[in-house]
């Protein structure tokens, strides 16, 4: 659960990230599989160069789901079940990448908002990045 204080940090920078999902997404998918090469045995199937209309379009998605979240911080279980079905039971991501693709998310709103993303907003980032990921690796068996 998330203080008051944690909920404003999340969702102001969420009104910033809003309007460019696709761009900010794109950008943090391109530094998960910069950094983290292994990241990319899931998406053999994209087109991962720089830029690309895939890593847009995924990225807007990834984006999008993390927005619906970060407007359900009381709710994410429910908020996140289909999501967490299809990681879980259908794509089988190794529960590992979950903190990489987190730290991706995180570097780059640094990157795009340094005022905003203090250390403050940061660490409430980083719990939320957290929380999302665990109820998303919460059906595996
Ligand atoms: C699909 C969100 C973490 C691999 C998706 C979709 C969303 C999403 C919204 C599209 C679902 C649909 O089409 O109905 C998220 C969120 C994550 C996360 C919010 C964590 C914050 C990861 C991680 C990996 C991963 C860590 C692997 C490194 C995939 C794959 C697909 C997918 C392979 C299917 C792509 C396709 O073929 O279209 N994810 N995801 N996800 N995700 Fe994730």
């Amino acid at each position: 659960t998330f203080s008051e204080a944690e909920k404003a940090a999340i969702t102001s920078i969420w009104a910033k990230v809003a309007g460019h999902a696709d761009d900010i997404g794109a950008e943090a998918l391109e530094r998960l599989f910069l950094s983290f090469p292994q990241t990319k045995t899931y998406f053999s199937h994209f087109d991962l160069s720089s830029n690309s209309k895939d890593l847009h379009n995924h990225g807007g998605k990834v984006l999008k789901a993390v927005g619906i979240a970060a407007q359900h911080l009381d709710d994410l279980d429910r908020a996140l079940s289909t999501l967490s079905d299809l990681h879980a039971q259908k794509l089988r991501v190794d529960p590992g990448n979950f903190r990489l693709l987190s730290h991706a998310i995180q570097v780059t709103l640094a990157a795009h908002f340094p005022k905003e993303f203090n250390a403050v907003a940061q660490a409430a980032w980083d719990k939320f990045l957290s929380v999302v990921s665990s109820v998303l690796v919460s059906k595996y068996r």
